[in-house]
C-alpha cells in the first residue's frame, strides 16, 4: 500500500494546492488547546459546550430497539416521515403556532444543518451579518462559502450583553445575502427579546433579506419555559431558516441529529442538497429523536434545573472576584467572563491547563475583540466546579 510520507511522519504537506479559504483555514481555537492537552491528568475540562450526563437510558434503548428491528436503510434524504411529523408538532406546541410538516427537514445535526442554510444563501463575495461574540463555526462555514463575515460586536454592560439594531442595520449594505443571529446565544448567553426578533423580521421583510437563526439552545434558558423564537412572530413564507439540535436539550451531542425549519418551497432544494452532504441522519438516530421529543420534557426540565443552580453558583463566584467582569448569562451553559490583565488569552488557556488543571477555551476564539476573555462551560457538578473556580482563582491570585 502507498502511504504518503508526510502523513506517516504526522506533519503537514507544504504543497497541497487546496483552495486558499481552506489552506488559511485556522484550528478552532476552542479545540487548540483541549487538543493539546488530552490525556493530562487531573484536568477539570469545561471547555466542550456539552451537558455533564449521558443520554437518558430510554432514548438509548429507542436506538437499540431500532437496530434490532432492523432500521439500517436508508432514509429520505429530508429525514423519516414520522420524525418530521414529531418535530411539526413539537414546535407547533412550543410556541403556539402552526408549523406545517413541509417546513421540516431532518439534518446530521445542527452544524450540517448550519452548512446547509449556508449553502442555500452564502454567495463568494457577498456578505453576511452576525452579533458577535459568535460561535466560530459560523464564520467558518462562511469563510468555506467564499463569503464575507461581518461582525456587530454586542455592547457588554456588567448585568447584560446587548445588540444595538441600528449598528445591525448600518453594517447591512447591497452586497448583504443574510443576517445571523444566535440566541440564546454561546458564548455570552445573550437572549433576544422578542420584541427585537419582530423588529428585525420586519427589517428582513422589508428589505427582501434572510435571516437565519440559530436556536440550538432555544430550551436552555433560565426563569422563562423557553427562549424567544422568530417561528413565534414568522408568516409561514418568511425568509427566515431556523437551526436546531438534539444535542443540548437532550444530552445527544454525540449523535448528531438536528434539523431546520424553512419556508415549504425550500423542500426540494433541501432534498437536493442533503444528497450531496450526509444524504440523511443515521435511521436508527432519527427513531431515538423521535422517543426524545415524546417522552423527553421531565428530562429537560431536570437538567435545565441543575444547569441554573450551576449558573447561579458559578455567577456569584466570578462576580464577586476584583478581576473579574461578568454578566450573567440569561440562557445556554456557558459564563463568559474578562479577566484583568490577561493580553493573551490562548496562551493563558493553555498555561492554566498545564499548571492549574482547568479546560477552558480563550474569548478569541468568539472574535477578536474578545482577546482577554475566557469561556467556561457550566454544565457540570458543582463540586466540579467549586474545584475549577478555586484553581482558576488561586493562579491569578498574585
Ligand atoms: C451556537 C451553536 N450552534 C450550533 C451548534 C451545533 O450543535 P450540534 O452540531 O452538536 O448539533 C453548536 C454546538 O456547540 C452551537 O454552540
Amino acid at each position: 500500500m502507498w502511504l504518503n510520507p508526510d502523513l506517516v511522519n504526522n506533519t503537514v504537506p507544504t504543497n497541497l494546492e487546496l483552495r486558499a479559504a481552506i489552506e488559511r483555514m485556522p484550528v478552532s481555537r476552542i479545540r487548540e488547546v483541549a487538543n493539546k492537552s488530552m490525556g493530562l491528568a487531573d484536568v477539570i475540562p469545561l471547555w466542550f459546550g456539552e451537558p455533564d450526563v449521558e443520554t437518558p437510558q430510554f432514548i438509548r434503548d429507542a436506538a437499540v430497539q431500532a437496530l434490532a428491528d432492523g432500521e439500517t436503510f436508508y432514509t429520505p434524504n429530508r429525514g423519516v416521515p414520522e420524525l418530521r411529523e414529531a418535530l411539526a408538532k413539537y414546535n407547533s406546541e412550543l410556541y403556539g403556532v402552526e408549523i406545517e410538516v413541509d417546513r421540516i427537514t431532518v439534518t446530521a445535526s445542527g452544524m450540517s444543518a448550519m452548512m446547509l442554510a449556508h449553502q442555500l444563501l452564502v454567495e463568494p463575495g457577498g456578505n453576511i451579518v452576525c452579533p458577535t461574540p459568535q460561535w466560530p463555526n459560523v464564520k467558518g462555514t462562511v469563510d468555506i462559502l467564499g463569503g464575507d463575515f461581518r461582525s456587530v460586536p454586542l455592547h457588554f454592560s456588567d448585568d447584560d450583553w446587548e445588540l444595538d439594531l441600528n449598528a445591525l442595520f448600518d453594517t447591512v449594505d447591497d452586497d448583504t445575502t443574510m443576517i445571523f443571529v444566535n440566541s440564546p446565544g454561546n458564548p455570552t448567553g445573550w437572549v433576544m427579546p422578542s420584541e427585537q426578533q419582530e423588529e428585525l423580521l420586519e427589517y428582513c421583510r422589508q428589505k427582501g433579506l434572510w435571516l437565519v437563526a440559530d436556536e440550538v439552545y432555544a430550551r436552555i434558558v433560565y426563569g422563562m419555559p423557553y427562549a424567544p423564537s422568530f417561528l413565534e412572530h414568522a408568516k409561514p413564507n418568511d425568509r427566515l431558516i431556523v437551526i436546531n439540535s438534539f444535542s443540548k436539550p437532550w444530552a445527544m451531542t454525540g449523535w448528531r441529529l438536528g434539523w431546520l425549519t424553512t419556508p415549504s418551497h425550500l423542500g426540494e432544494r433541501l432534498e437536493i442538497l442533503n444528497e450531496f452532504n450526509v444524504a440523511g441522519a443515521s435511521t436508527f438516530v432519527q427513531r431515538a429523536g423521535i422517543t426524545a421529543l415524546r417522552d423527553g420534557e421531565d428530562f429537560i426540565s431536570e437538567q435545565v434545573a441543575r444547569y441554573e443552580a450551576a449558573r447561579d453558583y458559578v455567577y456569584e463566584r466570578l462576580v464577586h472576584h476584583s478581576k473579574m467582569r461578568v454578566a450573567c448569562p440569561k440562557g445556554a451553559f456557558y459564563a463568559f467572563f474578562a479577566i484583568e490583565g490577561i493580553e493573551d488569552d490562548l496562551a493563558f488557556c493553555q498555561n492554566l491547563v498545564r499548571t492549574s488543571k482547568v479546560g477552558l477555551v480563550p474569548g478569541s476564539a468568539f472574535g477578536a475583540e474578545q482577546e482577554g476573555w475566557l469561556r467556561l462551560c457550566f454544565a457540570s457538578k458543582i463540586d466540579t466546579l467549586d474545584h475549577a473556580l478555586t484553581r482558576l482563582e488561586s493562579a491569578i491570585s498574585d
